[in-house]
């Protein structure tokens, strides 16, 4: 029997809150060996191909997400790298006579402008690293009162590393899932993580936009009809309290709790109850991949 030793990566120049970074690897280890892209229609910050990538697991990759200026951060990352970290620490270090006022001035010129920069700064320094949209779809987080937001040197070392592991392998779409699933095909691997339920609706969602639970599952279905390798994060537990809609049986996914450490939530309210996520494996995956145990350093 084989030990693999997982690291787990810091890199993240996008800083989300519902990232798959801590987890990475506890994913990534069902993940077979494969010929095509690695495609992510959830990017969001892209957790899964910047592990993919820093271990070689996948030579090509497929970003996308329907959040327009999310998506056009990631080609400024990626494609511009040293200007991004400029342009950055530009903003960054404006906010230093008066933070309070000026993250408001940067969230409204946000709301107006999309600016992709802008908007890494407002991840970077609102509350919790934790994105929210009102009903019409402007950004209306507060600014984290004690901290300033990542500094512009680290936040340079992530743009820059991130873009070397990226640049001239990765395509970015600014579609709907269901579009990039349609290019998938047998020699790809596609790691979804669609929004989950009670997370994307009610006051002030996380996610611009929600997920159709009927429709999500056709295309499930349709992928496995392709015959297409999928790794899919839906739903969650925490403590005895499970969150989503059953996927139906007839997906034929094989189901792999996933430990994803104390809730942020939970700890703040005092409590011991951990995290458990939900990974599912599709048909055409699941003999391919034996998972091997992991120890973590
Ligand atoms: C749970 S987050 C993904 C987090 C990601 N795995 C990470 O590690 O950061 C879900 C993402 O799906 C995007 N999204 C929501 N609805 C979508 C749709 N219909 N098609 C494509 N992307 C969508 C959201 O903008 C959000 O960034």
């Amino acid at each position: 029997m084989y030990t693999k030793v997982i690291m787990t990566i810091t890199l993240q120049p996008i800083p989300y809150q519902g990232s798959k970074r801590n987890i990475a690897a506890q994913i990534m280890r069902y993940a077979p060996k494969f010929s095509g892209r690695l495609i992510e229609p959830f990017a969001g910050s892209a957790a899964i191909a910047i592990y993919a990538a820093h271990y070689r697991m996948a030579g090509k990759f497929l970003i996308n997400d329907s959040y327009k200026p999310l998506v056009n951060l990631w080609r400024k990352i990626i494609e511009d790298p040293e200007e991004c970290a400029n342009q950055y620490e530009k903003i960054w270090r404006r906010q230093l006579n008066n933070p309070s006022d000026y993250y408001l001035k940067i969230r409204e010129e946000f709301n107006s402008d999309a600016d992709p920069i802008k908007f890494l700064f407002l991840m970077a320094r609102c509350a919790k690293n934790s994105i929210r949209f009102n009903s019409s779809g402007k950004f209306n987080q507060s600014a984290d009162k004690r901290r300033l937001g990542r500094r512009p040197n680290e936040m340079r070392m992530h743009i820059l590393s991130t873009s070397l592991l990226l640049k001239k392998k990765s395509q970015f779409m600014n579609t709907d899932y269901e579009t990039v699933l349609s290019l998938a095909t047998p020699v790809d691997l596609v790691y979804m993580d669609p929004p989950y339920q009670g997370t994307s609706t009610g006051r002030n969602p996380r996610y611009h936009q929600g997920l159709d639970f009927e429709r999500f599952v056709k295309n499930l279905n349709k992928l496995n009809q392709k015959g297409i390798s999928f790794l899919l994060s839906f739903d969650g537990q925490l403590g005895d309290k499970k969150y989503g809609q059953p996927l139906p049986e007839y997906l034929n996914l094989h189901h792999v709790p996933i430990h994803a450490g104390r809730s942020a939530q939970a700890t703040l309210n005092g409590k011991k109850d951990m995290t458990i996520e939900s990974l599912y494996l599709s048909p055409a995956l699941a003999p391919k991949t034996i998972a091997q145990p992991l120890v973590f350093v």
